[in-house]
């Protein structure tokens, strides 16, 4: 365990550098030219400027360990620098504060910050099983012809054993719509037929929709 003060003296090459992002602490001497004295990355060293590995904010302001203004993306993308430095650099320990007790136990605020990366997942793995369903189809635009929509085997990277047929779908938290492949037999379409609509002027078998400019 570190605690604040001890962590200050880690920002020369003398004690090694140090630093700490969402509470645990690691080694950086090696990458000296970011992070020793003169280096663009020199702010991160000495303590825990969480914020800052997301703002680019390297002012008293901005290098604080509140995390509090990020958005769930944002943190997401803060979790994948501490994947960084535990892949690339060595793990030394806890720092006492915001994110972990004095015994090295997790704070409230740390758990905080796992349920919202669970919550990304479980969102994102929605997305995919959705996409898994109703995988986007192939769209092209032509100038002369208009938007071309159009189902393959493969569109929207999922590979599957059916092609489908193009349809407006909209989806329910945004009020956007964006092309989807169909099966029409399927149990999934079946029970969400409310969200789909077909292109006007496209026959509601084809595989292919072309939705024509209107010229002026
Ligand atoms: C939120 C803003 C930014 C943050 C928090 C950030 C953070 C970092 C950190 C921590 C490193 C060192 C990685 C290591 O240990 O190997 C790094 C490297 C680097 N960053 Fe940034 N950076 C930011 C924006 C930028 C921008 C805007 C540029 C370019 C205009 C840039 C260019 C670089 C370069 C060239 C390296 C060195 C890569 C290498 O030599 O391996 N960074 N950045």
């Amino acid at each position: 365990m570190f605690t604040i003060s001890e962590l200050e003296r880690y920002t020369n090459l003398e004690n090694g550098l140090y630093l700490s992002i969402l509470g645990q602490v690691f080694d950086v001497t090696k990458g000296e030219k970011h992070y020793g004295s003169g280096g663009s990355y020199h702010a991160f060293t000495g303590r825990d400027a969480s914020l800052a590995f997301i703002t680019g904010e390297f002012d008293e302001q901005g290098l604080t360990d509140d995390i509090s203004s990020l958005s769930m993306q944002q943190v997401k993308a803060l979790n994948d620098w501490v994947q960084f430095y535990k892949t690339n650099y060595i793990y030394k320990g806890k720092l006492y504060g915001r994110y972990y007790n004095q015994n090295g136990s997790p704070t409230a605020e740390f758990y905080k910050i796992q349920e919202k990366l669970l919550l990304l997942k479980k969102e994102k793995a929605l997305e995919e099983a959705q996409n898994r369903m109703f995988p986007p189809c192939n769209v092209e635009w032509n100038l002369d012809i208009g938007t071309v929509f159009w189902c393959t085997e493969r569109s929207g990277g999922i590979d599957r054993d059916w092609v489908g047929v193009p349809r407006m779908f909209f989806e329910t938290t945004q009020g956007s719509s964006r092309c989807t492949c169909v099966k029409l037999d399927s149990k999934e379409y079946e029970e969400n037929k409310a969200r789909f609509k077909e292109y006007d002027g496209c026959n509601k078998y084809a595989t292919k929709c072309i939705l024509r400019m209107n010229k002026t």
